[in-house]
C-alpha cells in the first residue's frame, strides 16, 4: 500500500507551517488535504474513459485558503454547520451569544470557525486514513464547553472518501459538523454545474425566510422545483419563478432525508463524463448549495473563473437552527456522551 505523503503547503500570516497530506488509492485516485481547516484542496476521480480529473473547487494560491476562504472551500465546518438565528440559543436555561457573521445570524461556526483552525494531523499507519484533531476552547465563538474533535478522512480502494467525525465535551453544548467541498464533476471547474443531474432521497425540504432561517413547517417537494426524488438536472428548474429559489439565489436549502441510520441519500451525475458521486450518511438532513454566491473573484485550478454555480455542495448535517427548534432532532452533546457521525462520498462511472 502507498504511504500517505506529507509536504509543506504554506505559511499562515501568524507564521504557522501548514502541511499537505496526499492520500492515494490503488486505482490512482488522489485526495489532497491540508491541516488548515481540514480542507480538501483537490480530489481526482475517473471519468468513463478512465481519465482522472480534479472535481472539487479550490484556490490556486495557498494564502487564499488562509485569508480569503469566505466560500468555505473544502473545509470541515463546525462547531455548528449552517445558520443559528440571531446568533443565539439557550441550553439548560442558559443563553449563549455567538459570533454573528452572516447578517444578524451565525453561519458555519463563525468567522473563526473550524474551517480557519489549525488541526493536529496524524497518519494512521498502513492505511489511507488521516486523523485530524482540534480542541475548541470553552467559549470559542460563543459556544459553551471545551469540545475535543477528531475527523478521520479515509480514501478507500473503491474510490470513496469516507469522513468520520467524533467529538466529546466537558460541558453540555451543541454540535453539527459537516464537509464543504464544492463538487464539479465535469473536469472543468469554471463550468456551471447546472448540467449535473441530482437525486435526493427526500419527500420534504425546509423552506427558509428572507435571511435563510427555517420557516416553521417542512414543505413537500412534490410539484415544486425542489423535487429531486428522481434524477433531474440542477439547472432544469433553478430559474423558475419561485419565492424559495429567489430568497437563496438558487438552491441553498436543507432536505429532510428519508430513513435513518447509515443509508444512501443523494447522488450527483454528470452525463457527459459519466462521473457519478453517491452520498451516504447517518445524518437527518442534507444542505444542497448550488454555489449561488460564488462571484468569479478567483481563477479556478483548471482555468477560468469561479463564477456563480460552478460547484455544488452536498452538506450532510442536522437541520439548520436546531438549537432553537424543539421540534427538530436534538443537537445537544451532553457530558460523557460521544458525538459520532459518518458520511461517505462514493465515486463511480456510469
Ligand atoms: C450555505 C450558504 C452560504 C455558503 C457559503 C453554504 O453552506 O448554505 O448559505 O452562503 O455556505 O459558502
Amino acid at each position: 500500500m502507498e504511504k500517505i505523503k506529507v509536504s509543506d503547503f504554506g505559511i499562515t500570516k501568524e507564521g504557522s507551517q501548514i502541511k499537505k497530506y496526499t492520500l492515494t488509492n490503488k486505482n490512482g485516485m488522489k485526495v489532497e488535504i491540508i491541516n488548515y481547516g481540514g480542507i480538501v484542496i483537490s480530489l481526482t476521480a475517473p471519468d468513463r474513459k478512465g481519465n482522472f480529473e480534479d472535481v472539487v473547487l479550490g484556490f490556486i494560491n495557498p494564502e487564499d485558503y488562509f485569508n480569503e476562504n469566505s466560500y468555505f472551500f473544502g473545509a470541515i465546518i463546525g462547531r455548528f454547520a449552517n445558520r443559528i438565528a440571531h446568533g443565539k440559543f439557550s441550553l439548560n436555561g442558559n443563553i449563549f451569544n455567538l459570533n454573528k457573521n452572516n447578517g444578524e445570524n451565525h453561519l458555519h461556526g463563525g468567522d473563526n470557525g473550524f474551517f480557519t483552525r489549525i488541526w493536529k494531523a496524524e497518519i494512521i499507519p498502513n492505511s489511507q486514513t488521516l486523523k485530524l484533531s482540534y480542541i475548541s476552547k470553552d467559549g470559542e465563538e460563543g459556544y459553551p464547553g471545551e469540545l475535543a474533535t477528531n475527523v478521520f478522512y479515509t480514501l478507500t480502494d473503491q474510490n470513496a472518501l469516507k469522513i468520520s467525525y467524533e467529538a466529546t465535551t466537558d460541558q453540555p453544548t451543541v454540535v453539527n459538523l459537516t464537509h464543504h467541498s464544492y463538487f464539479n464533476l465535469s473536469g472543468d471547474l469554471s463550468r456551471e454545474i447546472t448540467d449535473h443531474e441530482l437525486q435526493i432521497d427526500a419527500e420534504q425540504f425546509i423552506p427558509i425566510n428572507k435571511s435563510s432561517i427555517p420557516e416553521d413547517d417542512f414543505e413537500n417537494v412534490a410539484e415544486t422545483p425542489f423535487d429531486f426524488r428522481n434524477f433531474k438536472a440542477i439547472g432544469k428548474d433553478i430559474d423558475t419563478e419561485n419565492e424559495q429559489l429567489q430568497r437563496a439565489n438558487g438552491y441553498d436549502h436543507c432536505w429532510v432525508l428519508n430513513g435513518n441510520g447509515m443509508r444512501s441519500v443523494a447522488s450527483l451525475y454528470h452525463p457527459k463524463t459519466g462521473r457519478k458521486l453517491n452520498v451516504s450518511t447517518d445524518q437527518p438532513g442534507i444542505q444542497v448549495y448550488s454555489g449561488n454566491f460564488l462571484d468569479g473573484k478567483f481563477e479556478t485550478k483548471t482555468g477560468g473563473k469561479n463564477n456563480q454555480r460552478t460547484g455544488v455542495c452536498l452538506e450532510t448535517q442536522h437541520f439548520p437552527d436546531s438549537p432553537n427548534r424543539n421540534s427538530f432532532p436534538s443537537v445537544e452533546l451532553k457530558l460523557g456522551e460521544k458525538y459520532s457521525t459518518t458520511t461517505v462520498y462514493q465515486f463511480s462511472v456510469e
